[in-house]
Parts: C-alpha cells; structure tokens; sequence
C-alpha cells in the first residue's frame, strides 16, 4: 500500500520572512575560499498548487530522471515554450484576491533538484554555506532529505549552514518554490510576477577563522584630503591597503591623504581583510555623504542626480541577468551622462553594485517592498501598518543594508516604493539609521519626510517643481528643512518622454533641487515568437496593465530609444552657449557643469558648417575648468566660403583618451551655434497653370483637372496629396487612464480628427497659380480648416503654399498640421536639418542640424506598441523618391511603408507589414509629447494650436538621383 502525507505548507501564508536561514551579513567573494556554483541545468517539476506533492523527492535516492529541466537562474515561466506557464503583468494590482495573508489555492509550485559532487579539492574542515540570492516568491529547501528551512524575499539573499549535512558525492539539493505567498503582498512592483530560482545558488566554503560579517567606513574629509578607514569586523583580523601602506587591525581607525570616490572621479583603493581563516578583497572608496545646510552632500559638495530606475531585465531571461548584461547597462548609463540610479524596487544583483563602484554611479538602494495593491481598498490591511509584519520588513531592511553596505557608491538607502505609510516603514527607517549612519534614508511615500532624510516625489509637474524650488510648497517643518528629488519623473514610455530639458532648467536653477531619475531604464517586451514583443495581456492574463511594462529609455534589446538620446543631451556635463550678439566672429562660453570632475579628462573640437556640410574643423582650446566654472573660449574666424549660404558652429567636447566607460573621441557634449541665416527658397510665378485633356500642367508637374490633385511631379507619381492633421497617437497622447482633462488621444478621436472628410469647394486655374480650395473637417462637427493649395512655378521647381484657417471654436490643439502623400518608391533618405534621430518640439535637443541620410526602414522608431514616430525637425530639405522638397519654413519630416491608420491600428511591431509604397508627412507642426502615461502632458508653449498658418514646400526632380537613373 502507498502512503502520502499532504506536506504543511502553512510556511507559505506565514507573514514571517522565514526559519533556519543565517542571519544577514555581508556579500563579498573570497580571496582563498573555495566555492561552487550550483548554477546550471536542474531537475523541474510544476505543480497547480502548494500542496499537491509530498516532500519524497528532497530524499536521497529520489529518481527524477521522468522530470522536465530547467536552467537556474531562471524563471520557469520563461522556460520550457510555455509548458510552465506565463509570466503575468500587472501595475498595482495583485492579481490575487487581497486576502492577507492568503494566497490562491492555485499556487503554481516548482520543484528543483540538483545532485552534485563536490571538487576533489574541496576542503574537510571548517563550515558551508548554501547561499540562494534570489528565489520568487517563497522557497523551501532540502539537503540530503534534510529540511534545512524556508524564506521569502525575493530578491534578498538567503543563507543556510549546511557543512554538517554534505558528503563528497551524490549531494541532493531539493528547493521547493511556490510563486505566490505572504510574501507576494510586500512585493506588488509594478512589473511581470516571474517565479523561479532567478538568480546564484552558490556553496561557500568557510574555512576555521574565515571572515563572518564586516562593515567598511570609508569616509572623506573635503576640509583636509584625507579619508578615515576602520573595517569592523565579526572576527578580528587585519586590513591592508598597500597604495596606502595601510596595514591596521581591524577596529582601528586609521586617517591618511586619499583621492576621494565621487560617481565622477571613482577611485577605488584595493585592499584586504585579513583573517585567521580567510583573505577577502576589499575596494575601498572613501567619500562623505552627509545632509548639510538642506542639501544632500558628498564630500562637501551638492550633488545633483541626472539618474534613470533601473529594474533588472532582459527580453528573454527576465531578472535573471548574466553580468555582461549588468555591465552593457552601467557601460550605457555612463555613456549616456548619467550619474545615478534608482534601484527601483528591490536591490540588485549585488554584482551590478560592484559595477557601480567601478565605473562610478551614485546608488539608492531600494529595499524589495511595496504594497501599493492596498490603494484599492484605501490602504486598509496594509502591512506595513500591521505589526504582525514588521519582523518581515525588518528582516528585509536588514537583509539588503547588510548585503550592500560596503559599497561606496550606495548613497542612499529606501524603504522600498508605494507602500502607503505605516508604523512598520518607521521602524524600518529607524533600525537603518541606527545600523548605518553614513548614508541618507529615501522614501517616496512619505510626503511629509517623517523617516526620511530627503524630500521626494514622483511625477510632479514643472510648475509643482519650481514651488518646491523656491521654498513655497509649504509641508512639515522638517520637509522645509529637506533637499527635494524626484525619485521617478519623465515616464518614458512609448515616444517620449517630452519636457525633459524644462525639468532640467529647473533642477539647475534651484539649490534645493537635486535632480531626479527617469521611469525608467528598459522596456520589459518579453520576446515573443509571433508578436516581437510581449507586454500585458498578451499571455491572457485575467487582470493586465498592457504596455505600461514597457516605458523604458532603452527598448527590450537594449538599443537606446531617442528618450535616451535626449536624456544624454539635456544632462550633459559640458554647458555650450553661443554669443548671438556677434554673428560672425564667435565666442563660446563653456561651462564645466560636473560636481566633481574637471574638463582635463576632455578635448575640444569646433567645426563650420556651410549649408550643412563641415568645411573646416580644428582643435578648440578650452582651459581645464574646475566644476561649475565657465570661460569665453574664442572660436576662430570663419574663411571666405561661408558667405551666402546658411552657415554655424559646432562645438564638442569629447573623451580625450580611452576610460573604463567608453573609448577616447566618444562624444561627451555638444552645441551649435548659427552665424548666418538660411536664405529661403524662392520660385518666381513665371509659368502659367495649363488645362488639356482630363489634365492641367503646370512646370514640371501634370494635376487631375476635375480635383486639382497632383499626379505626377518631375515624372515622380505623387499620390493622394492632402492635408493631415491626425498621427497615431503615442502613448503620452493616450494618457494615464487617472487623467482626465488633457488625454488627447481620446478627445482628438471624439472630435473625429483620425477621420476628416476633405469637401472640394473650387479649383481655379488662374493666371500664374492652380489654387484648389477646400474644407477640412471632422463628420458630425461644425469645426473645420479652411485649406487653400496654392501651386506656382518657374518652369523647373514647383511651389506649393498650404493655408489653414480653422472654422468653428476649436477647442483642441492638432495633433500635426502638414501634407501627407504617397510616393510610389523611395528608399533611401537624404536630408538637410535634425537628425540622426527622431525628434519632436519638447524632444528636441538631441536633434543635431547636419546633412543626414538614411533609409526610410532605418527611420522608423520600433516602440514595442506602435505609435507616432520618425519626425526629423527643422528640415531645410529631403531628398528622396526622386523628389528634392524644400520647406519655407523648416519641417517635419517623416515617411514610413504604411499609412498612419495602419500604425494607429497596430499593437505590435509584427502587425506592420510594408506596403509597396512610401508615405511621406511633411509638416508644418507637431503637438509636444509630454509624458502624460504618468505625469504632465505637453507644456502650454509645445502645443500645437490650430490656428491660422501658411507653410511652402518647393518640389523638384533630384538631380542626383535622376543622373543615378539615366
Ligand atoms: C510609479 C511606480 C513605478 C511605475 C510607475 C509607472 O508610480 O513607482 O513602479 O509603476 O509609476 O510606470
């Protein structure tokens, strides 16, 4: 007769953080210990619910050979082609019923087995440590059929003593991991709930008199040069720092001159903590962090954060990241004049924090907590505000400052994110303070900075910004007393985000303001065989939060997105401002706008431009300029040739020799300055609108006598030339579904601007113009826009000149306002004006005026949901298609192989086949992006108003490409 026993699975809605695990302590990797991985390929069973198996497999002997594998670390959602489930996307809700500490009876439970030898060389004496840093949600753990303890956590480290229980072959390592517990309700983060052993499973071994815990105090005295270092340790041993013959026990303070860590300048001293037993490697940074007359400083400087949120992710590993991916990320941030980040919303694998270290970024490390599923029930029931789970928070607390607290670059520590307020936060904050003094304590939800030692916010709007700048925002005593930061702003999701330069003036202009970090750094797209990339809803989830997991200044495959791009431009470390009071001879004011650093880790380049195209170019000499100083740098005198033509500078300030972040000439910064203005185009009217058969010909173009629409210019088949005022509305057009007043995706739709009739009133052949009049208007409104195309020409070039007049109280700004038309091919690109890549009126700063060519394919922005992309801004002119087109003004530019409709109607890139033909926009303007998916929409002075406008464009055939052709 077989016999089961429903195993106890009470552990799993138990709000304690666990049993049997070692207390909290340091993470560091021995210099002499031996250790294994247990990474690697492991033996996989998924059960429905917690209960449904019995403990027999943790027993030695167990034969698992029927089981499927999965690879650790790993998520098994995201293996085994959906056998084992789907991962599940949600912002805030949980999608379990709120029931603490309940959890659903259906409990999707992996069972892991791995059976290991140990080396040949692995030592008999001493202790071993089983160390799991990271397991979602809940794990129970067996060696050798032991029961060793269970833990909760996700993303902290559990550590277990099991040398008493190993033997040199056949170990079995059994982990029993259920996805939902207690747990779950401390980590309702907004992002995909992926289950697994996801990251190291490691066994340590620890030799007799090895190293337990330690705290490094590293700090900096700004005043004098000098550091103090005293290295507390569990067991006493010594520390040694040969650069600078420091050899001290540990305990000992000991005060000597030092180069300072800042995230500018990251010296890292090398150094040893010796013990009996052990030597452990140490990389010392020695720095200051402090709260000083209101600000947050670090070795007696202000610093201000130019920082991005940074949750782990990769497109098919999920937050299983490998270390070349930890280290693309810090490479980007740095190349990318970034300086911070939020480790939004749990610590990091602790390996991204020694990057960190090494390639200088300041860290808020964020504890693995939030709660923000409770907002639906007015926070009622939440944990943090219910004692019986303040031992879980604080084991958390603990869990990641005692794991972190040896790296310089963590400046702050959080209590974690939306997790409403609560006495068991307090606490939280209280046992921080009290554990580690030498850094600040951050918490967003705490609006009146009860625990905290900044004052922070997320997405508060420009004008709710500059209050707090200027001290008028009123709160707390203590708040008034407190630096300000925004711990999430410019929501970058899908285009966008826009505004970014106007948030930067403002944390430029005021003290108090300390800058921000960016939501956030990736798109989390999981890779998908059939849709590129998947967001919520696309495994059928019951609850989802759709694209709103993809709000990332890098896409899912990590390319930088053009939010980046700008992001870079906008924070860039190197201030150019032109002197437009003398148009020819120029001088340049540069300012060095690092905290730290000065300019001699940079050169100097100038260059002039002449319609474009760079005819000269030297080495600028700029003085070596300490942090926030400026200087009037002379630029040379431009040669003979620029007179006539449209002509500028351009300044750069670029790596003047390899680093450790990127390679000498990588550009750091840049400016560009006009000296003399484009001379429009101009077409003289010297040829008369001539009516044939079916036909008028006018210059170089034929257009259909009955509509006055063009055919053909040039020989090139124009079609369906027409006024357009509709894009595919982008995710911050469309809005968070908690705005209300200013989501203009939905009310642009409601006045019908993605369907507008265009009534034909006249088409008059006049003496030296074909002028078409017409009405532009949505069906069922009374709104219109007047539209007149007015064509002239000499012979050879062909003008036309739209005017727009709106009819009606137009309530609503336009989301463009230009000319679209078909060309029948068209592949490559050239144009005149901003680029390389997209921009729009509030992302614009990144858009460099040069001469540009691309392919229209490459013009594409691939935004995981398809949406409005690709503009090009101020274009002189483009060629493509055969066309030259000219702009009297500047334009927009954009064309793609598929209609606005079809981009508006895709959800995903895969829905986006080519068409035979190109789609070409040329628009006068663009409404601003904002970044209403979660915060402000446009500025008023980015909206595009309808009202009265003219704009010209000025066609003719492309010489270049003709004599390619002929
Ligand atoms: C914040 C939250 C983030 C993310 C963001 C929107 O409220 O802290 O985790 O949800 O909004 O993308």
């Amino acid at each position: 007769m077989s016999f089961r026993t429903t195993p106890s699975v009470d552990y799993v809605e138990d709000v304690s953080p666990g049993s049997g695990a070692l207390p909290p302590r340091a993470w560091y990797a021995s210099s002499d210990a031996k250790s294994l991985s247990l990474n690697g390929s492991w033996r996989f069973r998924l059960s429905a619910t917690a209960d449904a198996e019995d403990d027999s497999f943790a027993a030695e002997g167990y034969d698992a050979g029927g089981w499927a594998e999965v690879t650790v670390p790993g998520h098994w959602v995201l293996q085994g082609d959906g056998a084992f489930g789907a991962p599940i996307y949600t912002n805030h809700l949980y999608p379990f019923p709120v029931d603490p500490p309940h959890v659903p009876t259906e409990n999707p439970t992996g069972d892991h087995l791995r059976v290991f030898d140990l080396p040949s060389d692995w030592p008999a004496d001493g202790g071993v440590v089983l160390r799991f840093d990271g397991v979602e949600s809940c794990a129970r753990v067996w060696l050798n059929g032991t029961d060793i303890g269970e833990f909760k956590g996700s993303r902290l480290p559990h550590e277990f003593a099991v040398g008493h229980l190993l033997k040199p072959a056949g170990n079995v390592l059994a982990v029993r991991v259920h996805q939902w517990s207690a747990g779950s309700y401390l980590e309702d983060q907004d992002q995909w709930w992926l289950p697994g052993i996801f990251r190291d499973v490691t066994l340590l071994h620890r030799p007799a008199g090895s190293v337990l815990d330690f705290f490094v105090h590293a700090s900096y005295d700004h005043t004098t040069g000098e550091g103090t270092l005293r290295v507390e340790s569990d067991v006493d041993g010594r520390v040694l720092v040969p650069a600078l013959d420091i050899d001290v026990a540990t305990g000992e303070p000991v005060t000597v001159g030092v180069l300072p860590w800042t995230a500018e300048t990251p010296k890292l001293y090398d150094g040893e903590l010796v013990t009996q037993g052990e030597r452990v490697p140490l990389r010392i940074g020695f720095r200051t962090v402090a709260l000083d007359d209101g600000l947050i400083k670090v070795n007696g400087e202000p610093v201000l954060f130019k920082g991005v949120n940074r949750h782990e992710w990769h497109p098919e590993k999920g937050r299983a990241l490998d270390l070349e991916t930890m280290r693309e990320d810090v490479l980007l941030m740095k190349r990318h004049n970034i300086n911070a980040v939020r480790t939004s919303h749990y610590p990091p694998h602790p390996a991204f924090l020694d990057l960190c270290d090494e390639l200088g970024l300041w860290v808020i490390d964020e504890c693995d907590l939030e709660t923000h599923g409770f907002v639906e029930q007015d926070w009622r029931d939440n944990p943090v505000d219910d004692d019986r789970w303040t031992p879980a928070l604080l084991d958390r607390a603990a869990r990641m400052v005692e794991r972190d607290k040896n790296h310089p670059s963590v400046v702050f520590w959080s209590l974690g994110n939306e997790a409403g307020t609560g006495r068991g936060l307090t606490a939280m904050a209280e046992w921080i303070h009290g554990r580690d003094s030498s850094r600040l304590v951050h918490y967003e939800g705490d609006w009146n900075c009860r625990d905290t030692d900044v004052y922070s916010r997320m997405y508060a709007f420009h004008d709710e910004v500059e209050k707090i700048g200027r001290r008028l925002d009123g709160g707390t005593g203590k708040r008034r007393e407190l630096p300000f930061i925004q711990c999430e702003y410019a929501h970058a999701m899908g285009n966008g985000p826009g505004g970014l330069a106007d948030y930067q003036q403002l944390f430029e202009k005021y003290d108090r303001l300390q800058g921000g970090f960016i939501w956030e750094w990736i798109d989390h797209g999981v890779k998908h065989p059939e849709l590129g990339y998947a967001y919520g809803g696309d495994f059928g989830e019951e609850l989802h939060d759709g694209n709103f997991v993809c709000d990332g200044l890098l896409f899912p495959d990590r390319r930088p997105s053009p939010g980046l791009v700008e992001y870079k431009k906008v924070v860039e470390p190197v201030r150019f401002e032109g002197d437009s009071t003398n148009s020819t001879v120029g001088t340049v004011r540069v300012t060095n706008r690092h905290d730290f650093a000065d300019l001699s880790a940079l050169a100097f380049e100038w260059s002039y431009q002449v319609d474009g195209e760079t005819i000269e170019a030297g080495a600028l000499n700029v003085p070596p300029l300490g942090p926030g100083e400026s200087a009037d740098v002379k630029l040379p005198e431009p040669s003979a040739q620029a007179l006539g033509d449209e002509s500028g500078w351009t300044v750069r300030a670029l790596l003047a020799a390899d680093t450790a972040w990127a390679a000498k000439g990588h550009v750091v910064a840049w400016g560009q300055f006009p000296v003399a203005a484009r001379p429009l185009p101009s077409v003289p009217p010297t040829v008369r609108p001539v009516s044939g058969e079916g036909l008028i010909t006018l210059g170089p173009a034929t257009f259909d006598a009955r509509t006055g629409a063009v055919n053909t210019i040039a020989g090139v088949l124009v079609e369906g030339l027409k006024l357009d005022v509709w894009r595919a509305t982008t995710d911050n057009d469309d809005g968070a579904e908690w705005q209300t007043d200013t989501r203009y995706g939905a009310l642009w739709r409601n006045l019908g601007l993605h369907r507008m009739h265009h009534r034909l009133e006249t088409v008059e052949v006049g003496e030296d113009a074909l002028t078409v009049r017409t009405r532009v208007a949505p069906a069922a409104r009374e709104v219109g826009l007047s539209t007149v195309y007015r064509w002239t020409s000499d012979g050879d070039r062909l003008r036309l000149t739209v005017s727009v007049g709106p009819e009606g109280d137009w309530k609503l700004p336009l989301p463009r306002l230009g000319i679209r038309f078909q060309l029948a091919e068209a592949d490559r690109v050239k144009w005149f004006g901003g680029g390389p890549g997209e921009a729009y009126p509030d992302t614009k700063r990144a858009s460099m005026l040069d001469r540009w060519e691309s392919s229209v394919d490459e013009l594409q922005t691939p935004y995981v949901r398809p949406q409005e992309n690709g503009a090009r801004a101020d274009v002189r002119w483009v060629e493509l298609g055969g066309l030259r087109i000219e702009g009297d003004p500047e334009f927009w530019f954009t064309a793609r192989r598929w209609t606005t409709e079809q981009l508006d109607a895709a959800t995903h890139l895969t829905d986006l086949t080519p068409g035979e033909t190109v789609w070409v926009n040329l628009d006068h303007g663009q409404h601003g992006i904002g970044s209403q998916s979660c915060g402000p929409g446009p500025l008023p002075q980015y909206h595009l108003r309808a009202e009265s406008a003219e704009f010209s464009f000025v066609f003719s055939a492309n010489e270049q490409s003709n004599s390619l052709i002929n």
